[in-house]
């Protein structure tokens, strides 16, 4: 495999993110957001607390923290992606909030003040960095001591998702991740491997709490917007022109057959937090 310099993946992940910025998260099939709800329960910030939001998005956690620290706590939100945050800082401003502020800044070394957040959160992004414990440790630093982070990643896969492998496995662009997250003994793999990844970087009484995320589509359709709206779009746009409609037409075919009782397309995804604290 071609080894991609890592501040050539996180460019190309900053342009992924900025060509999704629009639709993200706003097609109208919840996910983010129920995640960011159970991240922020387990991780349980006081009011007046601060925190730091790593890989912020269009703020799915951002702006719940916002709403749980109030207005005399501080949320840091951070990102790789330009548009993203300033997508964020815009709506920030225009729901008039005073506790949140939104910067351009990648994962991997933040240039934040040591010692300075309560807590840290970061959904469903610590797999798109090239050495997780490394940014782990880096993230530590940032705490108070017996401060909180919090990360949310994939479980198991459904088994339905699976058996795409072969219709988009033959363009994945395996250069994108240095990590795959899909792999059962990678980092990701397991509860235990993320919770290793934790004491790895030093934070202590690793913890994990793991819940199954239903989706519901209108259509076909609707769930292919969805996979277009985030980060699964990069798989999308590997597919070369000539191939697309087939691919396309053949995964919306299974899709259609993930119908309940009620006909309504289905999707399960098994949802891992992992909590741990600096020492
Ligand atoms: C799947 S999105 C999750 C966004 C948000 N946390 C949420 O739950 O909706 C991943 C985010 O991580 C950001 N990201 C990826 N690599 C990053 C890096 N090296 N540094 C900072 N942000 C990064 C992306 O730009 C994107 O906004």
């Amino acid at each position: 495999m071609v080894e991609v310099p890592d501040e050539i993946r996180a460019a190309r992940l900053a342009e992924l993110f900025d060509l999704v910025v629009d639709s993200y998260d706003n097609v109208g099939v919840p996910f983010f957001g129920p995640i960011a709800e159970r991240l922020i329960a387990e991780v349980d910030p006081r009011a007046g607390a601060r925190v730091l939001d790593i890989g912020c998005g269009r703020g799915a956690v951002l702006f719940r923290l916002a709403e749980a620290v109030g207005p005399g706590g501080e949320v840091v939100g951070i990102d790789v992606s330009p548009k993203m945050v300033a997508a964020t800082a815009h709506e920030a401003r225009a729901r008039g909030l005073t506790n949140v502020s939104v910067q351009v800044m990648d994962a991997t070394a933040p240039t934040l003040p040591r010692g300075a957040f309560d807590a840290i959160t970061a959904s469903f992004m610590i797999f798109f960095l090239p050495d997780p414990a490394a940014a782990l440790t880096a993230w530590r630093s940032l705490l108070v001591p017996h401060g909180t982070v919090g990360v949310s990643t994939f479980g198991a896969w459904d088994p339905r998702w699976e058996q795409m492998e072969d219709l988009f496995g033959p363009y994945r662009d395996r250069a994108f991740f240095r990590i795959d997250p899909r792999d059962p003994n990678g980092p990701f793999g397991s509860d235990g491997a993320v919770e290793g990844l934790m004491r790895t970087a030093g934070l202590v009484h690793p913890r994990t709490v793991a819940f199954d995320l239903d989706l519901f589509f209108d259509d076909t359709e609707q769930w292919y917007a969805w996979t277009r709206s985030h980060g699964q779009r990069q798989l999308w746009d590997s597919i070369p022109a000539g191939d697309l409609d087939r691919v396309r037409d053949a995964a919306l075919a299974r899709v259609d057959g993930w119908r309940d009782e009620q006909g309504r397309i289905t999707s399960r995804h098994r949802i891992r937090l992992t909590l741990a604290q600096r020492p």
